[in-house]
């Protein structure tokens, strides 16, 4: 055999077992959506709330945590965005009648918004209601809020949509505290 045919057979053999490897890699692939199949329960169930430690999370900062494919937004307002979003009559907002989920029968003020009754704690789902861009936090925009670049909507301190094309304000996901340190997402 010279060395050129040794060369040719070597190679043959690396391209017989990465073809073999491929086909054991895609038959191991097919069985996970089998699995998901038979046991949708449990995979919805994983899914359907996640737990955020938020004892982290300064007052004036925010953290951005992915929840079912999407952005959530949970912000610890200062006291001035505080002030600033209360100091807004329902009847200067584009959308006033947004409901919090968890407080049914609520309309968009301030006070209907957050998490706890001293209004520090804000949780939106961080998809502008115009085509679903992810806002700009940390004081962005006209309103000291959020801001969405895509088309230029901008929101206020408690997330209410004040200018630009999105009709609706954030909207605000089920959520609660489950202690002190910890956000229930769903
Ligand atoms: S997607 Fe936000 S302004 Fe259009």
């Amino acid at each position: 055999m010279s060395h050129a045919e040794d060369h040719e057979g070597t190679r043959r053999d690396f391209l017989y077992y990465a073809t073999a490897g491929a086909g054991a890699v895609t038959a191991g692939a097919a069985v996970w959506p089998l699995v998901n199949q038979m046991n949708p329960s449990a995979d919805v169930k994983a899914l359907s709330s996640i737990l955020v430690d938020v004892s982290g999370v300064e007052v004036g900062t925010q953290i951005s945590v992915m929840f079912l494919g999407k952005p959530v937004f949970i912000r610890r307002r200062t006291p001035e965005e505080i002030e600033a979003a209360r100091a807004v009559e329902l009847s200067e907002l584009i959308d006033p009648r947004s409901e919090n989920p968890n407080k049914p029968g609520t309309d968009a003020a301030d006070t209907n918004r957050t998490m706890d009754e001293a209004g520090e704690w804000l949780v939106m789902m961080g998809v502008c209601t115009h085509l679903g861009c992810v806002p700009l936090g940390d004081g962005a925009g006209d309103f000291q809020g959020w801001f969405c670049p895509c088309h230029g909507s901008h929101y206020d301190t408690a997330g209410r949509i004040r200018k630009g094309p999105a009709p609706e304000n954030l909207h605000v996901p089920v959520a609660e505290f489950t202690d002190a340190n910890t956000i229930k997402l769903g």
